[in-house]
Formats: C-alpha cells, sequence, structure tokens
C-alpha cells in the first residue's frame, strides 16, 4: 500500500494562502543551534517532514528536543554527546551533511553517513570537503561514511570553485569556533545563508557579509542559546505564486519577502501575469493571453532553479514556444517528461528544454521524481480535465506543509488515497 495524491482539475482557485517558514533555512538552523551550549528556540518551523528527520538526528546526539503545537522548536543541546551519525535516518534527506560543520566544529570530529536527498543528478560534496581541510581537518570516507577530524581548527582564506549554498554553510558552522579568521570568497548569496548567520550572531558568533559573496567569520571562544523566527520559504511562495498565475480566479500569497523573488515576479510580468504586489504579500489574479517567454537558473539573485519545473508547468499554458536553461542540476528536467504524460508538448535536450503552448492537460498517473517536480505535477493536476494520481509523494511532503489544506482553502479538489 502506498499513498497517492489525487486532484481533480478545472476548479479556479480563489482565497488567501499563507506561507510557511523557509524549508532550506530550516534545514540548516537545526544543525546550527546544536553549536550553543544552552536551548536555542526557533519560531516559524514548517511542519514537513524534513523536521522530523532532523529531530531523529538531534535525538541520537541525545539533543532534547520539544516541538509546541503551533510548530515552534525548543532546542536543547545541553548534555548532547558526539554519537557517530551512522543510522539510515540520516540519508533520508540531504541538509543532514549540516551535521558534519556542526560537529568538526562543536568537538574536532563528525562521523557520518553519505547524506540522501533529490535525485538530482550527481550531488557532489568535494566544496564541503575543501572546505574542512583549509580550517585544518582531516577527511577520510570509509565503507559509506566519512569521518572528519582536525586537533584544532584553524582560521583561513577559502575560495569556492562554484558558489554552493551548502558549502558555504557548512564552512560557516565549522568556522565559528575556528581560531582566528576565517574568510569564504565567491560564497552563495542566498537569503537561507543570511537567515544562518544570524542565528548564530544571535547565539555570539562573529560573522559578517552573509548575503554577499564575501563572508567573513571571526572565530569565538563559547556560544549560547538565543531565540529566532525563521524567514518565510521563497520557494513554497514562488509555486504559490505559480500555482496561482496558472489556475486561479483571484490569490493572495500571504507571508512573503518580495526581494527573495525578484527573479521570479519579473518573469510572471514578461509573461504577462495581472498581478499587485505589496510589503509582504502579492495578489494574483486570472491572467488571459500568457506569452511565451525564455528563462535560465542561476544562483541567487538568478531565477532559482527549485522554481524551474512549477514554471515549466505555467509554461505549457502561454502562447507560443517558451524555452528553459537550466545550470544549476541537470536531471531537473524529470518533471517535464511527467508532464508529457499529461499532455505537455515538450522536448529535452543538452540541458535546454522546450514548451509549447497553450494546451489542454489531461489527468493520468504520473511520478513525483522529486519535491519540485511534485509541486510542478501538482499544478498539473489543478489544471488538467479529469482526475490526476500522483505517486511517491513523500518528495512532496519533505517540503511543502499542510498542502492539501492549503489547496483545498483555495477551492481545489485533492485528496489522498491509499493504493
Ligand atoms: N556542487 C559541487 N560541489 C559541491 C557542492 C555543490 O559541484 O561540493 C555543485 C552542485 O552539484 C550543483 C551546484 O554546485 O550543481 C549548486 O549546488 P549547491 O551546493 O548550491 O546546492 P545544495 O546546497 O546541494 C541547495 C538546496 C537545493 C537547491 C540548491 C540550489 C538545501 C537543503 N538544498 O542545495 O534545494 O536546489 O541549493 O539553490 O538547501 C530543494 O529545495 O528542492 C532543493 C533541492
Amino acid at each position: 500500500m502506498t499513498d497517492v495524491i489525487k486532484i481533480e482539475g478545472g476548479h479556479k482557485l480563489k482565497g488567501r494562502v499563507r506561507i510557511d517558514g523557509s524549508k532550506n533555512a530550516t534545514v540548516a538552523l537545526i544543525p546550527a543551534t546544536i553549536l550553543a551550549n544552552e536551548p536555542v528556540t526557533i519560531y516559524g518551523v514548517p511542519d514537513i517532514s524534513d523536521v522530523g528527520a532532523l529531530t531523529t538526528i538531534l535525538n541520537f546526539l541525545n539533543v532534547t528536543v520539544e516541538r509546541k503545537e503551533n510548530g515552534d522548536l525548543i532546542i536543547d543541546p545541553t548534555n548532547m554527546k558526539n554519537t557517530p551519525l551512522i543510522e539510515d535516518s540520516v540519508t533520508q534527506l540531504r541538509a543532514s551533511y549540516y551535521f558534519m560543520g556542526a560537529l568538526l566544529g562543536k568537538y574536532g570530529r563528525a562521523e557520518i553517513k553519505m547524506p540522501g536527498g533529490c535525485d538530482l543528478g550527481p550531488r557532489p560534496i568535494d566544496l564541503h570537503i575543501k572546505g574542512f581541510e583549509a580550517l585544518g581537518a582531516t577527511v577520510s570516507y570509509e565503507q559509506g561514511n566519512y569521518v572528519i577530524e582536525a586537533k584544532e581548527l584553524i582560521g583561513n582564506s577559502i575560495f569556492l570553485d562554484i558558489a554552493s549554498v551548502g558549502a558555504t554553510i557548512n564552512i560557516l558552522l565549522a568556522a565559528v569556533y575556528a581560531k582566528g579568521r576565517t574568510t569564504i570568497n565567491n560564497a552563495a548569496k542566498e537569503p537561507e545563508i543570511i537567515d544562518v548567520a544570524t542565528i548564530l550572531n544571535k547565539m555570539g558568533a562573529n560573522i559578517r557579509g552573509a548575503g554577499t559573496n564575501e563572508i567573513t567569520i571571526d572565530g569565538v571562544e563559547a556560544l549560547g542559546g538565543c531565540q529566532h523566527e525563521i524567514i518565510p520559504d521563497r520557494i513554497e511562495a514562488g509555486t504559490y505564486i505559480i500555482l496561482a498565475a496558472a489556475a486561479a480566479s483571484e490569490v493572495i500569497v500571504e507571508n512573503i519577502i518580495p526581494l527573495h523573488l525578484e527573479s521570479l515576479i519579473s518573469k510572471l510580468n514578461e509573461m504577462g501575469v495581472d498581478m499587485t504586489i505589496d510589503i509582504d504579500k502579492i495578489t494574483i489574479r486570472e491572467s488571459k493571453n500568457l506569452k511565451a517567454i525564455d528563462l535560465q537558473t542561476n544562483t541567487y539573485p538568478g531565477f532559482a532553479t527549485d522554481l524551474q519545473s512549477p514554471f515549466a508547468t505555467l509554461m505549457t499554458q502561454a502562447n507560443g514556444t517558451s524555452h528553459i536553461v537550466e545550470t544549476i542540476y541537470k536531471e531537473r528536467f524529470k518533471a517535464i517528461s511527467q508532464l508529457q504524460r499529461m499532455g505537455a508538448q515538450a522536448t529535452i535536450q543538452n540541458g535546454r528544454a522546450e514548451i509549447n503552448g497553450p494546451v489542454q492537460l489531461f489527468g493520468g498517473s504520473v511520478k513525483a521524481t522529486d519535491l519540485r517536480c511534485g509541486a510542478a505535477l501538482v499544478i498539473g493536476g489543478l489544471l488538467a480535465e479529469g482526475v490526476t494520481e500522483i505517486r511517491d509523494i513523500y518528495h512532496i511532503d519533505r517540503g511543502y506543509a499542510n498542502i492539501d489544506e492549503k489547496l483545498t482553502n483555495l477551492g481545489a479538489k485533492i485528496w489522498r488515497e491509499k493504493i
């Protein structure tokens, strides 16, 4: 027996939807809290399965986690023990690799199984490892486990060949207790990195430049507790905005930071989507005659690779031929292959996709090959004639809190079944 999501398409969406705290910030903030020697409270934690997996890992480390009804987490690392993280739960999500930097930073040793996550093609962690080594650690890999050790971590100047989100955060975590100054050049600039630097600074770290391509970390002796509110999820927000552009009569997406969504908003404007942007919300109205456009994914503030798949579904409704160039993860076009099963007219070649529209999508049985593919298929299901069945929905539950409830409140016909 397996759970599937079913959607009866063709119902125009109307109403308000509130965006939760950022998944990709949450999955870094939780490991960051273990650097403290006192309890840390995080507000606005989304109700997603990745949080459960990280809680299990914290429990292995003898860190207590209290989850309030409203989602707030109180994480207490006071009695923490540096246990090897070699259980299978570590491989459930990619972000478990942030325990590498955090444990190395706090104890000078991390032993951890190779992390998992969405299959988006090869996802090396060479830059994380080079960063740890630059701080004085030795890294070995035996029988599926990494052992990262250092007698003493010493600040250094690190240049990242690629502006990697994961490597930037992992080096930050490892460097907060290192002796002296660490600089990360060609650092990633994503808002989630600013959020991680902010919580660490509240705990007592000395980090400057997060959000630019040069981050400086001056090592400190001890970190204490703090309280922190997670930034809104720009990818969840983007997904609901795209979904509204495709299938709404009028939808208001609340609790957003429009600045984090600039590249998306400019592409929607180019397509002719009718919307009004306020300080912390955006209203999207039904748009007729959407225009085909071209887009290329890029690191922040470029167009997010995570929104590429949902956007591809919207492109099936635009007049003419749209093009996508994917520069971050080549396997991200798996969603388009699934959309083709629902009637999308598309070709994929050499990291480029061409999508012709408008077409009437039709319901069928499709598979969420990764989290954002799942989002693309949900939008497809809302637009399709008939009922769409989406399988492998555990991917969707890793990143979209209460998606059925949020969409039902907007007037969608969406439900779960066991098959
Ligand atoms: N890369 C390397 N070596 C490394 C690290 C990265 O070659 O050591 C390459 C990757 O293969 C990729 C590029 O650099 O081609 C960018 O990877 P990055 O490290 O920035 O991505 P990530 O940290 O693995 C995070 C998000 C992803 C999101 C990307 C890009 C988390 C937990 N994950 O991944 O989110 O797509 O940044 O913005 O923060 C998702 O939410 O669905 C998701 C996959």
